[in-house]
């Protein structure tokens, strides 16, 4: 299988739901959701996609880093790049219901354990939830379920079944506070205080587990993040899935980045390539999680698709490294941003 075999099956699999187009963009999709568009005018997806586009790298060439490194410890996981398979629910109704729950999430963790990274899975519903918990457990634990940010005691529950499970690491898509889709599960979400947030990363804890919080977009949410104990925290707007009010991620992550001492910044939306990474890492963030592309390659190829897809992006990653100058990922920041125009 090649990339292209991979796109043209995903474009069958996918019935429709996604027209797998050269630029994933969110154009052709907007207002989709269900499906693998943006909410309404599909705004704050294509401003992810859009920030990042504006970025542009400084080009050093005459230098000794031909072979550069990737690698990255986070989370308690031991990555083979900064990247992890951002969580994606609804394979049934978003993707074009080619694959169950089940085994689009036994793809997702074992394509990505396979390529050397981790997944993330998602919540919503039970089915997803508990097929996600299902797939980290098989992979020994390797693997980050996300936690909608339920009402009451419910969120709790859901972390003990994460532990009992064998994770290391449990996260909330905290920006899905308001979420409508979710009024088919009949359970409320809702925002937290900066005292719930502490509860929760405290029960976390106690349970082992080190706490993500996804869905971040502003400074101040990021310092109460960091005042909480949480152990990262991700700039993301759902992949425009949320509100169609919201700048790109890309926009933000400076000033998120810089607003936290110690707590490692992971950004998502809009990556595509390695250039895409390189450009996230700059502004700031530790890691990045990758989305739509990922359910591309998961529908079209399974898992020996997202490995393929995967695989791609190191290369990228390094290609890329080598022409910022740059001999490990770790030393990527500011100084390989050639302009971008809010900075
Ligand atoms: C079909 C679909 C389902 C998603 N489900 C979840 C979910 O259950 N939990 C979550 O935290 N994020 C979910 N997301 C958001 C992604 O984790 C991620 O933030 C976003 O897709 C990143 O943008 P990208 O797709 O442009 O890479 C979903 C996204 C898509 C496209």
């Amino acid at each position: 299988m090649n990339i292209k075999q991979l796109r043209q099956q995903a474009r069958e699999r996918m019935n429709g739901v996604c027209r797998v187009c050269p630029v994933c963009d969110g154009r052709a999709c907007a207002g989709e959701l269900p499906g693998m568009g943006g909410i309404r005018s599909g705004a704050s997806f294509m401003a992810n996609v859009e920030a990042l586009s504006q970025v542009k790298l400084k080009m050093r060439v005459l230098h000794g880093a031909a072979s550069p490194g990737t690698a990255c410890d986070l989370l308690g996981f031991s990555l083979a790049m900064p990247v992890l398979v951002a969580p994606m629910a609804g394979a049934q109704f978003n993707m074009g219901g080619f694959f169950t729950e089940e085994r689009f999430a036994e793809i997702a963790v074992a394509g990505a354990r396979d390529a050397g990274i981790a997944a993330c899975t998602g919540d919503g519903t039970d089915e997803a939830f508990q097929c996600g918990l299902a797939a980290v457990a098989r992979a020994g634990g390797w693997g980050i379920p996300v936690v909608k940010p339920w009402s009451g005691d419910f969120f709790f529950a859901r972390m003990d079944q994460a532990a009992e499970a064998g994770c290391r690491a449990v996260g909330m898509d905290i920006d899905t506070a308001a979420f409508t889709a979710l009024g088919k599960s009949r359970r409320p979400v809702s925002p937290k205080t900066p005292e719930e947030l502490r509860a929760i990363v405290d029960g976390a804890h106690s349970r082992g587990l080190k706490f993500l919080l996804k869905g971040v977009m502003s400074p101040e949410d990021a310092r109460i993040a960091e005042d909480a104990g949480c152990d990262a925290l991700v700039v993301s707007n759902h992949g425009g899935r949320v509100w169609e009010a919201l700048p790109g991620t890309a926009c933000v992550l400076p000033e998120v980045a810089r607003s936290v001492s110690r707590l490692p910044v992971l950004a998502d939306g809009g990556v595509r390539s390695g250039a895409d990474v390189l450009k996230m890492l700059a502004l700031g963030a530790s890691a990045v999680l990758i989305g739509r592309p990922c359910a591309i390659a998961s529908v079209g190829g399974e898992e020996e698709g997202l490995v393929l897809w995967l695989k791609r992006l190191r290369r990228q990653l390094v290609e890329s490294l080598i022409l910022a100058g740059l001999a490990d990922v770790s030393d990527a920041g500011p100084h390989v941003i050639a302009s971008a125009p809010w900075l």
